[in-house]
């Protein structure tokens, strides 16, 4: 039995389009599950279904094995930490954190000490007296968290916690939101449209287009055995490149242009002449070979270099480690090794082999 099990999730505003359709997936105590998606693809509408936020158009939410589709959010257990956290301005630090306990009437006793734990982890203890103006946000970020933890409740749900926060503090955010995570074992849900906050946070993603689960697996899953173009350049960060190619015997051809020879175990997969689409990281287009492009923009980011040439459909990115002195215009030679080559149908976009 696992922890908590979304079976055949839907939800419609209207009775008419579903913003959510058939989603289904079970998430096991301790877990950090996270929920990833562009804008409008329906993440804050699940967590909110699960919270108690939203009705539950159809299916059946279990935590627990027990149904909770009727139950109000109170007794679901659940803390949420939302994207604006929304601290109360005119109280402290500390009766933010303890608002809720105080609202529930838990014992002096028992808001202290939990008090002490949750600002132990959360390093705000000289922070106690201070009202949420006198704070950075990384600080105020740090008393939501507070919050949602001295509710001791053993599900988090956290819909872009770290959106408001700059690149820096962010990376340190997210390294101590599963340290926390860790020690307490919580399970948590995080809701992001960043693929490296999901791919460095999660024990497991989920990956949301248009309401419909296109893939749900541990990170490098995703990022190695992509099921189809969507999660293929979403995970990646340049994404991945696409053309279409056709397959003539051992010869790949990509957009008429460009000629690779395939070893027989990836061909014989392949249909014949017909038209399909390849995918190629950034990170997989070596330098030297036979290939020939020409550089239309590059990026130096010191540690690595980053350069983009023309293809018929679309520009593709080149990732190379180190320093590249290259000027724009110039032709150079790649190459592409077949095993790092993807396959997709062009109609369904799903992963060919
Ligand atoms: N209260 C509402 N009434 C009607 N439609 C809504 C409501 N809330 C959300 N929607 C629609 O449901 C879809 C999913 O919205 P949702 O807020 O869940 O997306 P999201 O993935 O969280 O996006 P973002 O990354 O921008 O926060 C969108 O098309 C949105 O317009
Ligand atoms: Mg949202």
């Amino acid at each position: 039995m696992a922890f908590i099990e979304l079976k055949h999730l839907q939800k419609t505003y209207n009775q008419q389009q579903f913003v959510l359709k058939d989603i289904h997936v079970d998430i096991q105590k301790g877990e950090f599950f996270v929920l990833v998606g562009p804008s409008g693809s329906g993440k804050s509408t699940l967590l909110n279904m699960i919270a108690g936020l939203e009705s539950i158009s159809d299916g059946e939410l279990i935590i627990n094995d027990q149904r909770m589709n009727e139950i109000p959010p109170r007794n679901r257990h659940i803390s949420m930490v939302f994207q604006q956290y929304a601290l109360y301005p005119h109280l402290t630090v500390k009766q933010n954190i303890l608002f809720n306990l105080k609202m529930r009437k838990k014992a002096k006793k028992e808001q202290e000490e939990r008090l002490k734990d949750a600002v132990v982890l959360t390093g705000l203890e000289s922070f106690l007296s201070r009202k949420p103006h006198e704070l950075s946000g990384g600080q105020q970020q740090r008393v939501a968290l507070a919050r949602a933890i001295v509710n001791d409740a053993p599900i988090c749900l956290m819909d872009e916690p770290l959106s408001n926060l700059d690149a820096q503090l962010r990376t340190q955010m997210r390294t101590e939101i599963r340290r926390i995570q860790q020690k307490l074992g919580l399970t948590i849900l995080y809701v992001t449209h960043d693929q490296t906050e999901a791919m460095t946070m999660g024990d497991r993603i989920m990956v949301l287009h248009e309401g419909i689960v296109q893939q749900i697996g541990k990170p490098l899953d995703l990022y190695n055995h992509p099921q189809n173009v969507f999660v293929a350049r979403f995970i990646g960060s340049p994404k991945m490149n696409i053309a279409k190619a056709i397959c003539n015997k051992q010869h790949l051809v990509i957009e008429e242009k460009w000629e690779i020879e395939l070893p027989q175990s990836i061909s014989s997969s392949l249909p014949q002449l017909k038209e399909f689409l390849v995918g190629i990281r950034p990170e997989h287009i070596q330098l030297g070979g036979n290939l020939q492009m020409q550089v239309r923009s590059i990026e130096q980011l010191g540690h690595e270099t980053h350069v983009t040439f023309d293809m018929p459909c679309e520009s593709w990115t080149a990732k190379w480690s180190g320093q590249h002195p290259i000027d724009i215009g110039t032709p150079l030679s790649i190459s592409i090794d077949p095993q790092n080559i993807y396959f997709f149908d062009r109609e369904t976009q799903k992963v060919l082999l």
